[in-house]
């Protein structure tokens, strides 16, 4: 198949070099044959030549194509007609590790945050290879913790400063890893002067690192040790937010000078309709909006082991962005900018026989099941999801994992929202979903 299409793209709507060649020699040896002066010998010789001349150049053109069949096609996942709901698990096998030459062309025009983590270093390799398409990149490396009445930043053994550099000045994407705040939420937020230290921390391991800012992750942490269900506390946790936010945005990126550090915001997306009092709502959203960059918005993990299903149901996802940002209007939209939409680029591999069971899959794991097992792709229409179903040991399994098709449909939500992506995690998907941004 992949030699098939090599050859269609050197002879556009022609017939393949090997149909002609056979037609040509025949009509040369006929009229070869009529010649009174020519042997039965010479003829041979003649053909011989003309042979293996014609071999010369069918092996010649075949270089110039390209070593081998893992060169990339020219063309995108859209124009070779991938992106659809009826796909058979031979074309994601045969499909899944080609994606378009062209990796500086966008699709998706509005902003790209990728996340990687140590523990997968194809993260680091895709950031690499598809750099022109992140605007932002986030290693996931820091953790701001309580050490007794200290605090400390950990992480920085993580660090790959020849990575950074590379991706920052190559590609143009902004570094901004990610720091969780571990630290007790009474400690931090009670007393003034660990606040302030906190901020300092974070500001100089910017400076020295050389960072265009940071992804902050707090708000489950906070929600766990009970400061959102108090007012006060919940108001002192926004605050600190902010002035972490106003920390940043003075100081100016040493890649570019006319960025300021910018501060993302990771935070959860509502489970239900009717928001509780741990969730992160509208008003928290206006609250900080002059304050940071962009929210992470976490809008996937819908389904677990415990109630098996797909992993970001679409009318969950609309659902969300409706409760953060309005349901309509414009005024509704004019955050919609700062959201970064939350994509899984890994899957889920469920228990659904006996008990539960069963968890999150890669790319890897996917294609591997596929080849295993050869199952139909059923498209779900309400989530707008693909999966399958398969038998292993007497155990029935399900398998959600994201398509062409599912991806591009949240991409068009986000688009029709103005907001822009945040990817759970690049190293974990499969080549060809690059394309599509
Ligand atoms: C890739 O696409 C971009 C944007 O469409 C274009 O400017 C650039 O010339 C293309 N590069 C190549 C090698 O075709
Ligand atoms: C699938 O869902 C879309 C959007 O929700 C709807 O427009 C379409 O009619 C549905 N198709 C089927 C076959 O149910």
């Amino acid at each position: 198949m992949p030699t098939r299409r090599r050859d269609r793209r050197n002879q556009p709507g022609g017939p393949s070099p090997s149909d002609r060649k056979p037609t040509s020699r025949s009509a040369a040896s006929s009229k070869l044959n009529d010649h009174p002066l020519l042997s039965p010998a010479l003829v041979l010789v003649v053909l011989a030549i003309v042979t293996i001349a014609a071999v010369l150049l069918v092996v010649y053109r075949g270089y110039q194509t390209g070593p081998g069949d893992s060169s990339p096609p020219a063309l995108s996942v859209y124009e070779r007609g991938l992106v659809k709901p009826n796909v058979a698990f031979q074309e994601i096998l045969a499909e899944n590790s080609r994606f378009s030459k062209n990796r500086s062309r966008r699709h998706f025009e509005n902003p790209v945050l990728a996340y990687i983590t140590p523990w997968n270093s194809r993260g680091y390799e895709m950031a690499k290879l598809f750099g022109p398409k992140l605007t932002h990149l986030s290693p996931v490396w820091y953790d701001l913790k309580s050490e007794g009445k200290k605090l400390v930043l950990e992480g920085r053994h993580n660090v790959d400063r020849e990575w950074i550099l590379e991706l920052q000045t190559n590609a143009h994407s902004r570094v901004l890893p990610r720091i969780v705040l571990e630290a007790f939420p009474s400690d931090l937020l009670l007393k003034k002067k660990q606040w302030s230290k906190a901020i300092d921390i974070i500001i100089k391991e910017c400076k020295e690192m050389g960072y265009d800012g940071i992804v902050l992750e707090s708000w489950s942490r906070w929600a766990a040790y009970g400061i959102l269900q108090d007012p006060d506390l919940r108001s002192m946790a926004l605050n600190f937010i902010k002035q972490l936010g106003q920390a940043l945005h003075s100081l100016t990126s040493m890649e570019n000078v006319d960025h300021h550090l910018e501060l993302i915001y990771v935070i959860p997306a509502p489970r239900s309709q009717k928001l509780s009092e741990y969730d992160f709502g509208m008003q928290d959203l206006q609250q900080l909006s002059d304050f940071v960059d962009g929210f992470s918005l976490m809008t996937y993990d819908f389904s677990g082991p415990q109630n098996p299903g797909p992993n970001a149901p679409l009318n969950w996802i609309r659902s969300s962005l409706s409760l953060l940002l309005g349901a309509n209007g414009a005024a509704a939209h004019s955050h919609g900018h700062k959201i970064f939409l939350g994509l899984n680029f890994y899957g889920n591999d469920f228990l659904i026989s006996e008990g539960s069971g069963g968890g999150a899959i890669t790319g890897k794991d996917y294609t591997a099941l596929l080849e295993k097992h050869r199952p139909v792709l059923r498209w779900d229409n309400t989530s707008a999801e693909h999966y399958f179903v398969y038998t292993h040991n007497n155990a029935r399994h399900a398998v959600f994992y994201p398509s062409l098709m599912s991806l591009s449909l949240r991409l068009d939500e986000a688009r029709a929202w103005g907001a822009g992506l945040s990817i759970w995690e690049i190293g974990q998907g499969l080549d060809y979903f690059f394309d599509l941004l």
